[in-house]
């Protein structure tokens, strides 16, 4: 069993993430942080706190950075519109808030991070002495961006957090834009989730109609981040280096230069017609 900490900025993406890591007995999730990115912090939390709800989840919130470290805070909202607000009804039930103490803790206790938002809260883990494990990041672009054409919008949104934490030495594995931007869930995978009798298929099947609206991302890009622990044979990885750049007009780009001594690994490849499947079959509890 994996002991997961997920870092994100619901997002509809997101909440497809923590659906599958929460329906899925090989993770424990030791809790949920947020992060401002694809809206400011109070917007991502209170989405994160509905997500929480309808999926029973147990585990402790912790509302993490509202800013970047050194840029003015810039969000998917500014893009493309929308308020990032996710269509959910109000929580029955409050999530346990965690302090910055136990963010901490609990983010050096995991097997894995999974930061599918900015790398503010994970840069500012690193500055205090508290390096996680391992972190599989949901960001970068290898070619063509989202937030401009050069930058993918996690790494954008504080591409000097990111710079910090691809330069930490901590084992990274990344899953680019390159690969998510072409996940998106087909109509019939849809029409199965709305009709299973499971939280985390009738969330994902109610949300997904959604997608591509009010600044919520088409693809489902953070739970591919899930699917990689879980399925990693659907995956192609190339080892190397990433860096990333923090000025100029080509500010939030990722380069990738391949090494196999390198420290990070990048995918560059996911059977995604496998990858939706598993993920069908999962959510509504078939496996
Ligand atoms: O570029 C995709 C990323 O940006 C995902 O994490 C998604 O949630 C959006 O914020
Ligand atoms: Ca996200």
């Amino acid at each position: 069993m994996h002991r997961l900490l997920l870092d994100c900025d619901p997002g509809l993406d997101d909440a497809v993430a923590l659906a599958l890591a929460m329906a899925s007995p090989e993770f424990e999730v030791l809790a949920v942080s947020t992060v401002a990115a694809n809206a400011p912090i109070d917007v991502v939390t209170a989405n994160a706190e509905q997500v929480m709800d309808r999926l029973a989840c147990p585990c402790p919130l912790f509302q993490g950075a509202a800013q970047p470290l050194t840029i003015e805070a810039r969000h998917s909202t500014d893009l493309w519109g929308g308020d990032g607000i996710l269509p959910l009804a109000p929580p029955g039930r409050a999530s346990k808030r965690l302090d910055r103490e136990g963010f901490e803790r609990l983010a050096q206790e995991a097997d894995v991070v999974c930061a599918i938002g900015s790398l503010t809260n994970i840069a500012g883990l690193i500055a205090r002495g508290r390096r996680p494990r391992r972190l599989v990041i949901m960001g970068g672009a290898l070619g063509r961006g989202n937030a401009t054409p050069h930058a993918e919008l996690n790494i954008w949104a504080d591409p000097h957090a990111a710079q910090i934490v691809f330069a930490s030495g901590i084992p990274i594995t990344l899953v680019p834009l390159d690969i998510t931007r072409g996940l998106i869930v087909p109509g019939e995978m849809t029409a199965a989730l709305t009709c299973a009798d499971t939280r985390a298929a009738r969330l994902v099947g109610e949300l997904l109609p959604y997608a591509g609206s009010n600044a919520q991302p088409a693809a489902i890009h953070d739970a591919a981040v899930i699917a990689l622990l879980l399925w990693p044979g659907l995956f192609t990885p190339e080892r190397g280096r990433i860096s990333v750049v923090t000025e100029g007009p080509e500010e939030g780009r990722t380069h990738f230069t391949a090494a196999a001594d390198g420290p990070h690994d990048v995918l560059t490849q996911v059977v995604r017609d496998d990858l939706f499947r598993h993920m069908q079959r999962r959510l509504c509890g078939e496996d």
